[in-house]
């Protein structure tokens, strides 16, 4: 059944290039004479009935701010079959006939769910993380890596005057990515990710230790939040390696701010790809980018995928930093 009125939701953890999202999702439904309506904080929206209409210039001066206009939240009660039924008899109520839900794994389950029950919806994958299996991106991916590059180019320069060592946990839930990117853009002589199995001895200690004696004065060591103990590994490179050692925890300042180019541009095809299956009628699909090329997936099967870790890459990283 072709619809007439999308509904689009942010859901999960904020990500930039979120609001290019919104704005090319309600662009490109609005060029198909189609009617958005947002839905605010997520899930939560549908449930409590918090839902505006949007117009072409409701998303204007969106696309370079971080964070997402609609808000966004966790709604455990969306889980419950009660909650859901409440949520898909707003949507109802709205007219709302097809939903893009810009958001993570878990978002896609309930995006999952509500097309089960006859309420299509398409998933735009959206999270720093970059985890999510079907696809090698991920909407704010780019950002993240970016500020977290920027960040510990400054760490690097404390570190630099001081002859120290620095440890520094990016984010990534479960997950490496951030890490890797990260440590190899920032010289890294150490990235710790939670899909690689490390001996501190062997692969952070003998590292410092012999590039020490090759001249080398300060030290960085990227550590996924997967792996965590920032501050025990510190103590440790301090007491074996006789180096001063400092843990930062950069946090959410990896969430915020402008979105690069990348971002902006995957937001909008990403945003405008996810309109053209729903105008169709069709839903429980994930918009995905692989091998260079947008396309989408059901969304049953992308979340049965597995994503493999990039253990090339991460080979690369380690072979460099000596
Ligand atoms: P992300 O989308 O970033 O992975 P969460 O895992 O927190 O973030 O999921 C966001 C929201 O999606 C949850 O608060 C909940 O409302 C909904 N959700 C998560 N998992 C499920 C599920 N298994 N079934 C239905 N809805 C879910
Ligand atoms: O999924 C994005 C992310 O920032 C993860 O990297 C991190 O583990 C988590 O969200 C933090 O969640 P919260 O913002 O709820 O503390």
């Amino acid at each position: 059944m072709a619809v007439k009125t999308i509904g689009v939701l942010t859901s999960g953890g904020d990500a930039p290039g979120m609001n290019a999202a919104i704005r090319a999702v309600v662009r490109t439904a609005l060029a198909e004479g189609l009617k958005v309506k947002g839905i605010m904080r997520g899930y939560a929206g549908l449930i409590d009935e918090e839902i505006i209409d949007l117009d072409l210039r409701s998303v204007s001066d969106i696309i370079h701010r971080g964070g997402t206009i609609l808000y966004t939240a966790r709604c455990p009660e969306f889980k419950t079959e009660e909650g859901m039924q409440t949520a898909i008899a707003n949507a109802r109520k709205h007219g709302i006939d097809g939903i893009v839900v810009i958001g993570g794994d878990g978002s896609f389950r309930g995006a999952r769910d509500l097309s089960e029950r006859g309420l299509p919806c398409v998933g735009v994958p959206g999270t720093i993380d970059n985890d999510i299996s079907s696809t090698e991106y991920t909407i704010g991916f780019d950002t993240a890596m970016n500020t977290a590059m920027e960040m510990v180019d400054r760490l690097r320069d404390t570190a630099q005057s001081h002859e120290r060592c620095t440890i520094v946990e990016v984010m990534g839930r479960h997950a490496g990515y951030i890490a890797l990117h990260t440590g190899i853009a920032v010289g890294a002589t150490a990235v710790l990710v939670p899909e690689v199995p490390f001996d501190l001895e062997k692969d952070v200690i003998n590292k410092i230790v012999n590039t020490k004696k090759s001249g080398k004065k300060h030290f960085i060591v990227v550590v996924a939040e997967g792996v965590g103990r920032v501050n025990e590994i510190a103590k440790t490179i301090e007491e074996k390696c006789g180096i001063e050692s400092r843990a930062t925890i950069l946090g959410h300042v990896q969430r915020g701010g402008s979105p690069t180019v990348r971002d902006r541009v995957m937001a909008s095809n990403m945003g405008y790809e996810a309109v053209q299956l729903l105008k169709q009628g069709i839903g429980n699909r994930v918009i995905c980018y692989n091998g260079g090329k947008m396309g989408n997936k059901d969304i049953f099967e992308a979340l049965n995928e597995k994503k493999s870790y990039e253990f090339d890459l991460h080979k690369v990283a380690h072979d460099i930093s000596i």
